[in-house]
């Protein structure tokens, strides 16, 4: 399974879902990595590990650039990790049922930015993250996974995310597991 992963920050996703392919965890291999940000931390972790990479400019035909550059490379499975913007027809048409993303709250609960954040100031004592398919709403679409996390009382944005972001690697590497094992059988 040729697996594509799109972002926009760091790739500690990308880096959990790179390290599960190479283990032999998940049955596929990251074959392309794109961001929309030319100095993403993504672009830097998938060079690294000698993965091709490229950069799409935001812009109102961005989904149609990034469709066009995923099917020339065969991909089959696409990976939201971190993408902050809304991914349109053109993605979603090409790769039906095949395109998912992970997202730091329980869902439907805190779509949008900075969900941790929406959590804390709503004095949560919970929150969590959650991989679904993406359709075209913003963090809508079918649920696959979720894990919740606690919140502390001493948490701040920082320290909530990041216990946030050790669920999300575990619960992304499951999800993508049994999307392709439900693909493949
Ligand atoms: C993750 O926490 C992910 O859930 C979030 O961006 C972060 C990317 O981290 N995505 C969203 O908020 C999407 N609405 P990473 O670059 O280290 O994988």
């Amino acid at each position: 399974m040729r697996i594509a992963v799109l972002g926009s920050g760091a790739g500690s996703n990308f880096l959990a879902l790179w390290k599960a392919c190479h283990a032999g965890k998940i049955a596929g291999e990251i074959s392309l990595v794109g961001a929309d940000q030319q100095n993403a931390g993504i672009l830097e972790q998938a060079e690294a590990r000698n993965i091709p990479t490229f950069f799409a400019k935001k812009g109102k035909d961005f989904s149609e650039r990034v469709a066009q550059r995923l099917l020339e490379e065969n991909i089959e499975l696409v990976c939201l990790a971190g993408l902050m913007q809304i991914v349109k027809a053109p993605l979603l048409g090409a790769f039906p049922n095949r395109i998912l993303n992970i997202h730091p709250s329980l869902l439907p609960k805190f779509p949008g930015k900075e969900a941790w954040k929406q959590a804390l100031e709503a004095r949560e004592d919970e929150t969590g993250c959650t991989v679904h398919y993406v359709d075209a709403g913003m963090d809508t679409g079918e649920i696959i996974l979720q894990e919740r996390v606690p919140i502390k009382t001493d948490d701040t944005p920082e320290s909530l995310h990041a216990r946030i972001q050790e669920a999300e690697h575990r619960v992304y590497v499951e999800s993508v597991r049994t999307v392709i094992s439900s693909l493949t059988d």
